[in-house]
């Protein structure tokens, strides 16, 4: 089967990963794939605190800390290397980290053995970047963070089903996106140009090490709040969208929050699934 581009930029990721044999020296040849962090110094443990000051603020904004979370099992959609998985295996009874990329999920076992509880960690591998090997009802909460944007238009609102079809009613949906903006028009084809780049031999692994061009290789699909609440709000109640204040993101029909701690381009969606 031809590997749909998309995903090759994050597979050539991993696969350069898993030449290293630190924790540190991968943060620091891949971890600005995660954190936008570059540096000879950068340590794992710096890389998962960033992650540990993300994880409790987001939570604690969406009203989401409580001490039911310790019994509880979340999914965390796109978890890379695990710069957050490790805060939410202190927070929740189970941590189901997701990824594509099976190398990423090695790594980020590494990561929570090291700075998190191991023991409550499950992986789960993407494998077709858009279904969820998991049985119906069977998190509390799903969340993903910086990995919805990165999937085609139809991949990630399949992913947004799956991430409601496999949460309990009552349960939590706490999903990030990014939002259309003026520069789509640009930014949009360039991706496509580079990611095709990236199927060239030789070629793609040089990309895979130029980080403004990988990033611009990501630029794959941008969602709306009024499309996404169109496609799933049978499914959800009290749906929420949140968005930084003052940022250039039309709500439609949804009930607005704000919190200063989003990126301006994007927003979050943070619903109960409904039986
Ligand atoms: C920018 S990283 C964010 C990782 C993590 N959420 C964090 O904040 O550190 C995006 C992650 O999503 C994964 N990803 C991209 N597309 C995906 C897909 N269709 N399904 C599952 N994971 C995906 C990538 O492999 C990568 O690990």
């Amino acid at each position: 089967m031809r590997r749909r581009s998309q995903l090759i930029p994050w597979k050539v990721a991993g696969r350069v990963t898993e030449g290293y044999s630190s924790g540190d020296d991968v943060v620091r040849s891949t971890g600005w794939v995660f954190n936008n962090a570059v540096g000879d110094d950068l340590t794992l443990a710096e890389f998962v605190a960033s992650g540990d000051d993300e994880v409790p603020a987001y939570l604690e904004a969406f009203g989401l800390r409580g001490a039911n979370n310790a019994t509880e099992t979340m999914l965390e959609i796109g978890a890379g290397i695990g710069r957050m998985t490790a805060a939410f295996t202190r927070e929740y009874g189970t941590v189901i980290a997701a990824d594509l990329d099976i190398g990423f999920l090695e790594r980020c076992r590494e990561t929570v053995a090291a700075h998190g509880n191991v023991d409550r960690l499950q992986t789960l591998e993407v494998a077709d970047g858009r279904s969820l090997a998991i049985g119906d009802d069977s998190v509390d909460m799903a969340f993903s963070y910086i990995t919805l944007q990165h999937c085609v238009r139809s991949d990630a609102m399949h992913l947004i089903t799956e991430a409601i079809r496999v949460v309990r009613p009552g349960g939590t949906v706490v999903l990030n996106l990014r939002a259309p903006s003026r520069l789509d028009p640009l930014l949009l084809p360039v991706g496509a140009v580079i990611r095709a780049g990236f199927r060239l031999p030789r070629v793609g692994e040089w990309l895979s090490q130029q980080r403004w061009l990988t990033r611009l290789g990501w630029q794959v699909s941008r969602l709306s709040p009024a499309e996404v609440l169109a496609a799933v709000e049978a499914t959800i109640g009290d749906a929420q969208v949140w968005t930084r204040p003052g940022a250039a993101i039309t709500l439609g029909d949804a009930i607005g929050r704000q919190f200063d701690g989003i990126n301006p381009s994007h927003w979050w969606l943070v619903a109960t699934v409904v039986g």
